[in-house]
């Protein structure tokens, strides 16, 4: 695979800017316990956490720290047990689940480690999935999709299903789809985890520059210590608490330098 070379924005960017622009992603005291009595578990101990607007921020730390429970909290997937996630004035914690169905459709995007795509769709259907259940004409779906898939570098592959595609090509195209609705923030969890190295890197390139290139801000959650070089701000999880933090030096605070 080769690096894509810096295209020019994507269809769907056309538009004048996406409402993407405004409102950090504030997470104020978050616990999550789960199951009950002798046997619960604490993966949340208490978390507080800013992702600015266009910020990209690395979660990292060992096995059962709490990484993915944290992002699926962060994301509206998982309601914790106490704490807020307040984004664009709403607390995300306190929204009914038709609300936040809709809000994870609309304004978050988010990538799982296996991507997770349609088998039997085609690569551009897959991307085009979350326009689609947002009610987008098809054509003019597939048409921001194929922008997307072009500026990822699988101009030409639109046809083929995941199954015709290679990990680093198939793992692409979520990105393609994490970002085809013109999100807030992106999530990934471990999204190179099952690529080998250098596609892994090039995944989190095109991943890193396309989430820029749609001003939204990324979350990636990674084992990878060279993963999170390319990120511009790292917190490091333990026993359910952010333990650390750093900057990557070369990057501007809201991780925008290279716009
Ligand atoms: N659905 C669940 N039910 C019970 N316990 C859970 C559940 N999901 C996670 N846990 C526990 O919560 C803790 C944090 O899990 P989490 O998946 O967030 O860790 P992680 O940092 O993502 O780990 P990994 O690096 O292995 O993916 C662990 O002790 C785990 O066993
Ligand atoms: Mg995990």
């Amino acid at each position: 695979m080769t690096t894509p070379p810096v295209p020019a924005r994507p269809p769907s960017l056309a538009a004048p800017a996406a409402p993407s622009a405004g409102g950090a992603l504030v997470a104020t005291g978050l616990v999550q316990t789960y199951g009950a009595g002798a046997t619960a578990t604490t993966a949340l101990a208490g978390v507080d956490l800013t992702v600015a607007p266009g910020e990209s921020l690395a979660i990292m730390g060992p096995s059962g720290s709490g990484k993915t429970t944290l992002l699926h909290v962060l994301a509206g997937i998982l309601r914790p047990s106490a704490g807020s996630v307040t984004w664009r004035g709403r607390d995300i914690t306190r929204l009914g689940d038709r609300e936040r169905t809709l809000l994870r459709r609309d304004e978050l995007g988010f990538i799982f480690q296996s991507g997770r795509l349609l088998p039997e769709l085609p690569a551009v259907e897959n991307a085009a999935l979350p326009l689609m259940l947002a009610g987008t004409p098809r054509d003019v779906a597939e048409r921001t999709a194929a922008g997307w898939l072009a500026h990822l570098g699988l101009a030409g592959m639109e046809r083929r299903r995941p199954g015709e595609l290679s990990g680093g090509q198939a793992q692409r195209v979520a990105v393609a789809r994490a970002l085809v609705g013109s999100p807030g923030v992106v999530f990934a969890d471990e999204p190179t985890g099952a690529l080998d190295q250098a596609t892994g890197a090039e995944v989190l390139d095109v991943l890193t520059r396309a989430a820029r290139t749609a001003g939204a801000a990324l979350v990636v959650v990674t084992h990878d210590p060279g993963v999170a070089r390319h990120l511009s701000r790292t917190v490091a999880m333990r026993d359910g608490r952010i333990v650390d933090e750093f900057r990557a030096p070369q990057a501007a605070p809201d991780g925008r330098s290279g716009r």
